[in-house]
């Protein structure tokens, strides 16, 4: 995979409507594809950063584009992609040469690696898109190699995991035991806070996947580890303008997935773990 990724504050790094060209599209299983585009510009970005993804064949339908995290940057930039409804259909159907469009790059990246933390990210099914980008990057970049605990329903909701090992240490869990240990992969993490403790090292957890799993995932690092998640709202736009992408504040109040996220302190969002008083 193609990395290209810069820091957030990288100059360069402005939004921009791509019109690019599927070059590759590949499918893993029959619910994930990886999506490569050819594109005349390149998409400066980081990890963690997304692009509004639409095909100029849509038509009228549907009318917006999706948001989804770019697994890789630069002249070749990709996405991987759940089939979940209209859209993802028609990306998972769609051939080389077909014209899209993406406004990229949007949101916020994920914030660095404080020094001497380990990094621990947690991924459910293509919430692995932007962690594997962030573990490129910092391999890349000499960094930590992080320990990754990635889960699914089953072994076939596992994409690029191969990948991932190319550039971390991995753990997985799937809930049918077909692979790796049987459980939610909150049990790896369990068993990961635990080692940090006995260790007595500095950790920092990433984690983005499907809500209820960032919400658990959250919830356990409350109070021994700081974690950062990547949300997955619904959006309009994906740069402020349609307010569509709220996301509940723990102070009160909502912030935007768009502009002030997607990437975010765990601990700034109202996950509705809390009981009123507590
Ligand atoms: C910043 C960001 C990054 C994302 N990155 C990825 C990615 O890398 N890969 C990927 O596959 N998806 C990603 N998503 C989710 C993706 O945008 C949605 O799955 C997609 O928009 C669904 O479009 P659709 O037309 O196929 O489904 P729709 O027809 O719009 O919806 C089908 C079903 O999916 C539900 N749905 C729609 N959007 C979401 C969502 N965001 N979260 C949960 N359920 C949803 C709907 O409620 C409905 O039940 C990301 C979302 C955000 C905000
Ligand atoms: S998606 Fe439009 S304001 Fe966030």
């Amino acid at each position: 995979m193609s990395g290209a990724v810069t820091a957030a504050s990288d100059c360069r790094s402005v939004r921009a409507l791509h019109r690019v060209t599927l070059k590759d599209r590949k499918a893993i299983g029959s619910a994930y594809h990886v999506l490569t585009f050819e594109s005349a510009e390149p998409i400066v970005a980081s990890a963690g950063q997304f692009a509004m993804v639409r095909s100029e064949t849509w038509g009228s339908a549907p009318l917006l584009p999706r948001p989804m995290s770019l697994l890789s940057a630069g002249k070749d930039p990709s996405i991987l992609i759940k089939v979940v409804g209209e859209g993802t259909r028609r990306m998972a159907a769609s051939a080389p040469g077909e014209p899209y469009q993406l406004l990229a790059p949007l949101g916020k990246s994920w914030s660095k690696i404080p020094a001497a933390t380990r990094p621990v990210f947690v991924a459910g099914g293509v919430g692995v898109a932007p962690l594997l980008l962030l573990a490129e990057e910092l391999a890349s970049a000499g960094g930590p190699k992080p320990l990754v605990l990635y889960g699914g329903r089953t072994a076939h909701d596992l994409p690029l995991l191969d990948q991932l090992r190319a550039v971390s240490d991995v753990r997985i869990a799937t809930e049918d035991g077909s692979a790796g240990t049987k459980g939610r992969v909150t049990v790896l993490l369990s068993a990961a806070l635990d080692e940090v403790g006995v260790h007595n090292q500095l950790a920092k957890v990433y984690t983005c996947g499907p809500h209820a799993m960032m919400a658990a995932v959250a919830a356990m690092c409350e109070g021994r580890v700081p974690c950062e998640v990547s949300v997955e709202t619904p959006m309009g736009c994906g740069y402020g303008v349609c307010l569509g992408c709220p996301v509940p504040k723990v102070s009160g109040g909502f912030l935007y997935a768009c502009t002030e996220g997607p990437c975010l302190d765990a601990t700034v969002i109202d996950w509705g773990h809390r009981k009123a008083g507590a």
